[in-house]
């Protein structure tokens, strides 16, 4: 789809606007739409069939196009994200009345979120369903407002968070036979390719030699081995030493392995991988914005497979730093290949601070529901600048606390640490715990995205599918390092 921004509106099938509740048409929105629509608005809403409560919306026709309103409901009492929802609201409006083109009229300040809104909701995942791929498709959108220096550069943004936001979500949704670990590798070369990142891919014999043992017994059940993935980009870069090494859990599947997960929890999880692809949409994104730093993506990636060469509860692994952990559980393999990717890029990069973004726990969504992705983080200034950001780009996060108690619960009983511990309840802050001993004094932060980066109930801006939760405020942490 293509975006673009104007100061009138072009010819289109359809023109959306969306006003507040009582709202009226302000003299320039009258002028864009021209008298007709005007006329017309105005005699509905004399005739009290629009009003702009929430939810409401009126279409109206002339010859050539459809001009639609939409009600944002009161304005003091707006929902968290509604401009976004807003705008997938109207991708889903034009998608409905079949246009090709379509216009928004944006009036307010929130040309940003009403467009990542338009982006997201306009997404559609087509691979298996032939009808689908068939369905008209909104082939361009034009935001009419000023066309000044700050909404073109804005345009920037937006045109990278489509394309990286539309791979990560279709990565995440991609069955994982057609993207195993091996296909991670493929899916990166293609995202190296024409950009300004290096590769590096380090295969299962590799990681062997290296000793990085959580990643080589999680991923020793399947047939395809484990992969750990690097992209590294520089730009300008100030010191040798990365700004940000971003880690992602690659799980491209997880059956949970012999503590095999039951009906009603295996199903969704080709979604493991999220925390990779998000890693992989980021190095995009930075790449093509061309943003100032040295940061990497390290993607670690393995499949909890179910086989007679799957790791057994009570084995233990050697780890990348040399810590033992015996495996209590093997569905908890997400921290595993974490730790390896954590030690890894510490040791390597030494970086001023170490993002990892995972989907590392249901017990995130019991907490913090289907919306808002766990933050901990060893220090709090790391955790604060998380949470800031994510603020700063309309994704919400809150941070669960990582006490030294927890970490005191990771202790091993014949081993140094071990992958679950009893007793504690608080299971995202325990695998946060976990993760926590593979940090030595990097500045670091874990992002739990176990309820956000699928969603099993539409809303404006996601079908039944991935979200691309998160990857704005890696892409923001980037811009702002
Ligand atoms: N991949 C799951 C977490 C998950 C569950 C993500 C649902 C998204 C939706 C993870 O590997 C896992 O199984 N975690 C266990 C940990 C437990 C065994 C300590 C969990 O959260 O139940
Ligand atoms: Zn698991
Ligand atoms: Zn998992």
């Amino acid at each position: 789809m293509k975006l673009s921004i104007a100061n009138k509106v072009p010819a289109v099938d359809v023109i959306l606007i969306a006003l507040y509740e009582k709202e009226k048409l302000s003299a320039d929105a009258r002028k864009l739409i021209g008298t007709n629509f005007a006329k017309q608005a105005d005699e509905r809403i004399k005739a009290k069939d629009f009003d702009g409560s929430e939810g409401q919306t009126l279409i109206l026709f002339d010859k050539k196009q459809k001009f639609t309103m939409i009600g944002r409901g009161k304005k003091d009492k707006q929902m968290p994200n509604a401009s976004e929802m807003l705008g997938g609201t109207m991708a889903g409006l034009a998608k409905k009345l079949r246009a090709k083109k379509a216009a928004l009229i944006l009036d307010g300040k929130d040309l940003l979120q009403i467009a990542n809104g338009f982006i997201l909701g306009d997404y559609e995942f087509k691979h298996y369903k032939k009808e689908d791929a068939k369905a008209p498709k909104i082939v361009e959108v034009t935001f009419v407002t000023d066309k000044n220096k700050e909404n073109l550069e804005i345009l920037k943004t937006l045109n990278s968070f489509q394309e990286s936001s539309a791979l990560v979500r279709t990565l995440i949704n991609i069955i994982p036979s057609e993207l195993d670990p091996k296909g991670f590798v493929t899916e990166s070369e293609k995202v190296v390719k024409n950009r300004a990142l290096t590769l590096t891919v380090f295969d299962e014999k590799k990681l062997k030699t290296m000793g990085c043992g959580g990643l080589i017994g999680v991923g020793q059940g399947a047939k395809v081995g484990p992969r750990m993935i690097i992209l590294e980009y520089k730009n300008k870069a100030k010191s040798k030493n990365a700004d940000i090494v971003f880690v992602g859990k690659g799980v491209t599947f997880d059956t949970g392995g012999l503590n095999l997960k039951p009906s009603g929890h295996i199903e969704t999880m080709k979604q493991d991988m999220a925390g990779a692809a998000t890693v992989l949409g980021a190095m995009q994104a930075i790449a093509d914005q061309k943003l100032k730093g040295h940061f990497v993506g390290i993607l670690v990636c393995a499949e909890n497979a179910l086989s007679d060469k799957s790791v057994h509860p009570g084995d233990i692994l050697q780890m990348y730093n040399g810590k033992t952990v015996e495996v209590l559980n093997t569905d908890a393999e997400g921290r595993l290949i974490l730790a390896d990717g954590l030690a890894y890029a510490e040791k390597q990069f030494k970086p001023k601070m170490m993002v990892n973004i995972a989907t590392l726990t249901g017990a995130v969504s019991v907490a913090l529901g289907y919306k808002i992705s766990g933050v901990m983080g060893n220090n709090k200034k790391t955790t604060a600048k998380i949470l800031k950001t994510a603020e700063s780009v309309d994704e919400r996060m809150w941070e669960l606390p990582l006490d030294a108690d927890f970490v005191k619960a990771t202790e091993g009983n014949i081993s140094d640490l071990k992958n679950i511990s009893d007793g504690m309840r608080a299971g995202s802050t325990m695998g946060g715990a976990f993760l926590s001993n593979f940090v030595e004094k990097t500045p670091w932060a874990h992002i739990d995205i176990g309820g956000t980066a699928w969603a099993d109930k539409p809303t404006p801006t996601t079908k039944y599918g991935s979200t691309s939760a998160g990857l704005r405020t890696l892409i923001e942490l980037a811009k702002t390092a």
